[in-house]
């Protein structure tokens, strides 16, 4: 196996304080991130970006799309220029390595397919476990040469001539959809990429900021979207709206920890992304929303949250694509609700950066909340939450933080074995917690 760089491990403890108080500048979107880089890249000419996420998953990709031969300028504090290859990548010398990011590697997987590049692409431990003929599958049918073994990483691209096809999703997954897509941009012919669930539709947006033409409509519960090609992008200018997942976590923290006030600026309130925050609102929460404009082409808004009584949930399955990587700190949410709550319909969680629908049962279990897996749902009986215990975050960011979020507000301190890990999406996330009052120590 191919390994790549791990960061060292690093403890940390949150215990009970005082309430939060204070305002967060929401950190940038990870996936609109991912795609500006992504996208500047293939396009002809310049793109500006501000605001650009700087974790670890969005610089694996940077570093990438870099390698490939777009030219990416770093002007300082999140502000970059992208010169792009007009749509034609020059084979990488040495393998791609994305790390622990998901999205940066199954939408790099299309868009070297579509731009004619030849790459080796690897990642982390927890990258290689994650099945990727996902996206391989589609794309060999549209002629792409991919090789791996067992649809794992390492993959291997060679530039092969490419059709475009009419393909359902089979999983309701917005990177499969959006390597799709990218690698439509250099196929002949025209591609239709059909969801019964509506997914996170930053690709299709940004597309079209890029001028491609693009059509969305919508079918039943999901969308059907074609793009004819090739088409070759228009390099364009992206601010980066704030990430509603990143600023999850200081939300459940001020609605469970008694006396908080908190806000969150500039967060994205696209619908596909902002399940939580109206769950949270159905179970209770006091939640005030200012619109504060455009970014990128997405809503945005500024978010007030006051410390709330939050009542249990039974949350249908339909509503999981807007919600999927907020369930672990939800359920956080569900611990300290009155009332069991059911999460319905989780099978995708055990695909995420670790099982996470094992790693969030045993958060909870460990820190002595009742709470079982049944089939593909969470049961939570909630209340006051005795805390106390050692999580073992197993490589994933959202489980770290979702576990120190508990912290904050349980009858006793707890503990993650690593933290190191949450640099990989939000790398501001334990200066922004403390800013606000919360009591969060890391051991080096
Ligand atoms: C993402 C899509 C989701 C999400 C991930 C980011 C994206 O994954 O979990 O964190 O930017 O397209 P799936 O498409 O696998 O559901």
């Amino acid at each position: 196996m191919i390994r790549t760089h791990q960061p060292a491990r690093r403890e940390a403890v949150s215990r009970p304080g005082k309430p939060l108080q204070g305002c967060v500048n929401t950190p940038g979107d990870k996936s609109v991130s991912h795609r500006a880089l992504i996208l500047g890249a293939l396009a002809q000419g310049q793109t500006r970006i501000t605001g650009l996420l700087e974790s670890d998953d969005v610089l694996a990709t940077l570093d990438a799309v870099s390698r490939l031969g777009a030219r990416v300028e770093r002007l300082g504090g999140g502000q970059y220029v992208v010169q792009g290859t007009g749509g034609r990548f020059r084979p990488a010398k040495d393998a791609l390595d994305f790390g622990n990011s998901g999205t940066g590697v199954r939408l790099m997987m299309g868009a070297i397919a579509g731009a004619g590049g030849q790459a080796l692409l690897v990642g982390d431990d927890s990258l290689s476990s994650r099945p990727m003929g996902r996206v391989t599958i589609p794309l060999e049918q549209m002629g792409a040469h991919c090789r791996s073994t067992e649809a794992r990483l390492p993959v291997e691209i060679q530039p092969a001539p490419l059709t475009g096809i009419d393909y359902r999703l089979p999983v309701a997954s917005a990177q499969v959809k959006s390597a799709i897509l990218l690698t439509a941009l250099g196929a002949s012919g025209e591609t239709v990429v059909r969801e019964d669930r509506a997914t996170r539709d930053h690709t299709e947006t940004m597309l079209r900021l890029f001028g491609a033409d693009i059509s969305v409509e919508a079918g039943g519960e999901g969308r059907i979207i074609r793009l004819n090609g090739p088409q070759i992008l228009t390099g364009c200018q992206i601010d980066v709206p704030g990430d509603p997942s990143s600023a999850a976590f200081a939300a459940v923290a001020a609605l469970i920890t008694p006396g908080s006030d908190v806000t969150l600026k500039q967060v994205m309130i696209n619908p596909s992304r902002t399940g939580l925050y109206k769950v949270l609102e159905r179970m209770g929460a006091s939640i005030a929303v200012t619109p504060a404009g455009e970014a990128a082409g997405e809503s945005i808004a500024n978010f007030g949250l006051r410390y709330s009584t939050l009542n249990a949930i039974d949350l249908e399955p339909d509503i999981a694509p807007s919600l999927i990587d907020e369930y672990p700190v939800l359920a956080v949410a569900c611990a300290f609700a009155r009332g069991r709550s059911r999460l319905r319909g989780l099978a995708e969680l055990r695909a995420k950066e670790s099982d996470r629908l094992a790693a969030t049962h045993a958060l909870l279990a460990v820190n002595g909340v009742e709470a079982h897996i049944e089939g593909d749902d969470l049961v939570i009986e909630g209340g006051t939450v005795r805390g106390g215990g050692s999580v073992r975050s197993l490589g994933d960011h959202r489980i770290a933080m979702s576990a120190l979020v508990m912290g904050l507000a349980a009858r006793e301190a707890v503990t993650v074995d690593d933290i190191s890990m949450i640099a990989t999406s939000y790398p501001a996330f334990i200066d922004d917690m403390t800013a606000l009052g919360a009591m969060i120590r890391v051991h080096p």
